[in-house]
């Protein structure tokens, strides 16, 4: 290829150019509009459960009654992990990011459940179904496990008798969630379940185009959300709303950061130029919740600085994003600030999966090019002749 065509195709981010196909899930970021598998995500947030929503996304179709309770029974039974996996949890540091304990555990855990035909790509149908339903159902037991463990406190076993949002919430808090509280944590996780060609989606293709176990590829995928560009903007934007502490000071804040050129944390989006419509629903959530747990003043603090930035950043397209109301929403849930991610991970792993699932189909590693701007044809010289001053 001439070097001014190389120049011509270089996106950086990749922004604007496609890399796979996918029927997964689609958005129109210029009308603020998300489907899954055609559906969307208004509708699945007021008739959907988490779990039928990941049986939608994994599958590719709505789930009959019998699918949706073979599913629901898979997730149950694998709920619990192993306590290898849990001595291996205790000998994390009680500082660790619960990000990188969830990283590092749901590498551990391809370990424990090896895929006898992993490396050459032929997995049995019964294979994948398998590794969904450990995958979703641990992911949750793995956060609650962590949080517990690093106060000293032993883990909550999962109980089987209660829908994936309300078990998660038991075994974090101790306290069966009331039937609100459950419905919130549940649409939370069904807005947060995926969204196309994110950074961390496409993590977890490129690992899976190699081949690599599945369990590598969402532990990659964990490990790109966690960065504060992408799943990690929902604990910034709660230490932010912190850090400003009082409505009276957001203005100031919001000037003195734009005159710094800092960015905002959860305003903005490659995709979205509007509101983000979860974002939207998001807030509605909380507006719910308030009903049964009061007010909360952070979001009356949220609420001036989108209003406010939308006088300067709104005409820039950059506009509040998922990661904008979520954490408000999980802090009314009593969740501690730096679980928000890996809440976001437990919820996106159904995303995830569906993606690993379809790249099963597609045997062609990723292998972009870059454009080389180093030096060439430099000869080596001995170090005694190096730096000679
Ligand atoms: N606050 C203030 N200005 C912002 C901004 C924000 N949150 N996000 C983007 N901008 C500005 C940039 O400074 C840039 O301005 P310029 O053209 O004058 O230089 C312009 O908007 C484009 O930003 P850019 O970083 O190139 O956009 P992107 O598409 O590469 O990045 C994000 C998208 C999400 C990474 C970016 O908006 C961001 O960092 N947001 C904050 C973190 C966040 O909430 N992440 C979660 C995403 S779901």
């Amino acid at each position: 290829m001439a070097k001014n065509q190389e120049i011509a195709c270089f996106s950086p981010g990749l922004a604007g150019i496609p890399v796979t196909e996918s029927a997964i899930s689609s958005v129109d970021g210029s009308i603020g509009h998300l489907e899954y598998r055609g559906i969307d995500i208004e509708q699945l947030a007021e008739q959907s459960s988490f779990e039928e929503t990941s049986f939608l996304l994994i599958y590719g179709y709505l789930p009959s009654v019998n699918d949706l309770a073979d599913f629901n029974c898979g997730l149950r039974k694998h709920r619990r992990i192993k306590f290898r996996v849990r001595d291996i949890m205790k000998c994390f540091p009680e500082s660790a990011h619960p990000m990188d304990s969830l990283q590092a555990t749901v590498a551990v855990m391809g370990m424990f459940y090896p895929l006898p035909h992993a490396l050459n790509g032929e997995l049995s149908e019964e294979n994948i179904r398998m590794v969904c339903h450990n995958l979703v159902a641990k992911l949750p037991t793995l956060v609650a496990a962590h949080a517990r463990m690093r106060k000293g406190d032993d883990p909550i076993p999962p109980r089987d008798d209660l829908s994936h949002a309300a078990n998660f919430l038991y075994m974090l808090t101790g306290n069966e969630p009331t039937l609100l509280m459950e419905r919130i944590m549940d649409v939370a996780m069904i807005v947060h379940a995926e969204h196309t060609l994110n950074a961390s989606t496409f993590s977890t293709i490129v690992t899976a185009s190699t081949l690599a176990d599945p369990y590598t590829c969402i532990s990659a995928a964990i490990g790109s959300l966690s960065g504060p560009l992408h799943g990690g903007a929902n604990e910034d934007v709660l230490h932010m709303l912190d850090d400003i502490g009082h409505v009276d000071r957001a203005e100031s804040y919001l000037h003195e950061k734009l005159a710094n050129k800092a960015k905002i944390a959860g305003l903005g989006h490659r995709v979205y130029k509007i509101k983000d419509p979860r974002a939207t629903l998001l807030q509605q959530l909380y507006v719910e919740l308030t009903k049964e747990m009061g007010e909360d003043p952070t979001y009356e603090i949220a609420s001036r600085i989108e209003a406010l930035s939308q006088s300067t950043l709104g005409a820039k397209g950059i506009c509040p994003n998922v990661d904008f109301y979520s954490g408000i929403v999980y802090r009314k849930l009593g969740i501690p600030t730096d679980l928000f991610t890996p809440i976001f991970a437990v919820a996106r792993v159904s995303g995830w999966l569906a993606h690993w699932r379809e790249q099963l189909g597609v045997s062609r590693i990723f292998r972009p090019m870059q454009i080389y701007t180093g030096k060439k044809g430099e000869s080596y010289q001995s170090i005694d002749k190096r730096y000679t001053d």
